[in-house]
């Protein structure tokens, strides 16, 4: 029987689906059957489908993670921590290179991780997306003012994807050879 990976997310605009999506298929290929739980629709009650390894992924908005997430991880964290596991982190912060960025970003996860009761074996930073064609007025200036001050694109009449496919691939070629070999 194949190895089965457990993918439980949480997005607002999509951008953490369609990472979690591409980490699936990648997986898929590699041999490693891959389900994926958005954890908005999950009761976290319900226990979660069989594993073999999980991938947690979340985005941050404004100094925190999706609430549905760290349900239903609190709930399942003695199961998640006992097959290898990692935490995907969808952010703006890791598509730069500032100190107090990347300072915040890591409390975030520390208090993540506190309230889940759950520490991963690991932690992908992976940069999101400027989604501005999904925002509403006030978002869409929000964004774009911080868009300018990072030298990030500020044209808001398209979206701009700062995610390195690249990089995603290799994280999931080297998940998959882990839980294959588990
Ligand atoms: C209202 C709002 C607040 C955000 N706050 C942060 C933040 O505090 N830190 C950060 O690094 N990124 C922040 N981001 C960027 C998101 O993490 C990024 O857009 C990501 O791609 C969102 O993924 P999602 O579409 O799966 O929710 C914010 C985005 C929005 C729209």
């Amino acid at each position: 029987m194949s190895k089965r990976a457990l993918i439980i997310y949480g997005t607002h605009e999509g951008q953490t689906r369609k990472i979690c999506v591409s980490v699936a298929e990648r997986l898929q290929q590699k041999g490693v059957a891959a389900t994926l739980v958005d954890a908005a629709d999950a009761d976290p009650a319900t226990p979660l489908p069989p594993f073999d390894a999980s991938i947690v992924a979340a985005s941050l908005h404004a100094g925190g993670f999706q609430h549905s997430v760290l349900r239903l991880v609190y709930r399942n964290a003695a199961a998640i921590a006992a097959k290898p596991n990692v935490f995907l982190s969808v952010s703006l912060s890791a598509a730069g290179e500032d100190e107090e960025d990347w300072r915040g970003l890591r409390k975030c996860l520390d208090d993540f991780f506190t309230q889940a009761e759950w520490r991963p074996q690991r932690i992908e930073h992976v940069a999101g997306a400027f989604r501005y064609t999904q925002y509403d007025y006030f978002k869409r200036m929000i964004m774009k003012r911080i868009a300018k001050e990072r030298g990030a694109p500020v044209d808001t009449s398209r979206d701009w994807e700062l995610t390195d496919w690249d990089k995603l691939a290799a994280f999931a070629d080297c998940f998959a050879d882990q839980v294959l070999s588990s």
